[in-house]
């Protein structure tokens, strides 16, 4: 089992296949160029001993979230994203779809919610499918999205940087929004969109000014919560996910566009890069807390109980369509 060179891109295209490359501390940029189709998430902990959490771990993600084993908490606040305009880069890392902010843009903050801390975005990925029934990393009810959109921040109190904080205690916050197919989009979703066709291959980039993240969400504050990991390696359990509960929407044109990028660079496009998901970990003992307190439960059994454990709970159903 190797890494081949051509996984690399920037100054390490030249690098040989050595060792040494596999030894290196990971960041996220490697950890970008990693992703290799032929070496599924199985195999991250037994390519480098630093990944040993993406097999051992018993914190991972992403994961299947049963709306029944759901524990209400009144504790949690409103998730606050802040609104305002930023520029960045959409790039094809080859794994995935990345926007990353331009660190000259004002700080979009994240916080409230389940967090102690502020987090700054750093950047957004992108996981979709090749096909409808597939391609979000978190599945509700073993159902998955066609695409799932991740906002990921940094604890901008106790680190510096996302490579600093990705390693550490509560370093890291990701915002994932389900993705679903539809006759319309958002109007900020649609400032990436419309540059899919200046990214087909890996390594390419374009430009992006004036977005708003928040103007990427849905227009929901509820939401399910729990602790997990990156879900790329070295799979570092540091990220507190917050998976809002309603989808955003695309349009079939916009993930037939998506569909095309292809994981290779120009002279070796190598295959198309839909299905870039890591498959739901499992739960073992954490739990899965959420805000939604839902009046329509019926039985007032648990009503006065702080712990509430949802059943078929209609507030989830209504966005699995
Ligand atoms: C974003 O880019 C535009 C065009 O290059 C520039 O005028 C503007 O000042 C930039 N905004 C930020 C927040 O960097
Ligand atoms: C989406 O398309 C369907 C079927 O063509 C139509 O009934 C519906 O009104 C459209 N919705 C929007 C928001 O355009
Ligand atoms: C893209 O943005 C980067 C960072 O702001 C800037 O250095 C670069 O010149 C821009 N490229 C183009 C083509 O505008
Ligand atoms: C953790 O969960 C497993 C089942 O997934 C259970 O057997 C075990 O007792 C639990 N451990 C603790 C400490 O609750």
């Amino acid at each position: 089992m190797y890494i081949s060179c051509d996984s690399t891109d920037g100054p390490e295209r030249q690098t040989s296949c050595s060792e040494n490359f596999l030894k290196r501390l990971i960041t996220l940029e490697e950890i970008n160029l990693i992703f290799l189709s032929f070496l599924g998430p199985d195999y991250w902990g037994l390519l480098n001993p630093e990944w040993k959490l993406c097999n051992r771990g018993r914190r991972q993600s992403p994961v299947d979230i049963e709306p029944s084993i759901l524990l209400y908490d009144p504790g949690m606040g409103k998730v606050e994203v802040d609104k305002q305009k930023v520029n960045g880069t959409l790039k094809n890392t080859g794994h995935s779809v990345r926007f990353r902010l331009d660190p000259t843009s004002p700080a979009v903050m994240v916080n409230g919610g389940p967090l102690s801390y502020k987090y700054r975005v750093h950047e957004i990925l992108l996981h979709y499918g090749r096909t409808d029934d597939k391609g979000s990393e978190h599945t509700i009810s073993g159902h998955a999205f066609p695409a799932e959109l991740q906002i990921l921040g940094y604890n901008n109190q106790l680190y510096d940087s996302m490579v600093e904080a990705m390693p550490k205690t509560q370093g890291v916050v990701g915002v994932a929004v389900m993705v679903q197919i539809s006759n319309f989009s958002s109007p900020d979703l649609r400032l990436l969109t419309s540059q899919l066709d200046k990214i087909i291959h890996k390594g390419q980039m374009k430009n992006i000014t004036h977005i708003s993240i928040q103007g990427l969400l849905p227009d929901t504050s509820q939401f399910m919560t729990y602790e997990g990991s990156t879900t790329m390696p070295g799979c570092h359990e540091t990220v507190t996910w917050i998976v809002l509960n309603k989808p955003i929407y695309i349009t079939k044109a916009e993930i037939f566009l998506l569909r095309r990028l292809m994981q290779g660079d120009e002279a070796h496009p190598k295959t198309i890069l839909a299905n870039n998901y890591r498959p739901p970990q499992p739960l073992y003992n954490r739990s899965v807390r959420t805000n939604v307190f839902n009046h329509d439960i019926g039985d007032n059994k648990c009503f006065d109980s702080r712990k509430l454990f949802y059943r078929g709970n209609v507030g989830f159903i209504h966005w699995i369509e």
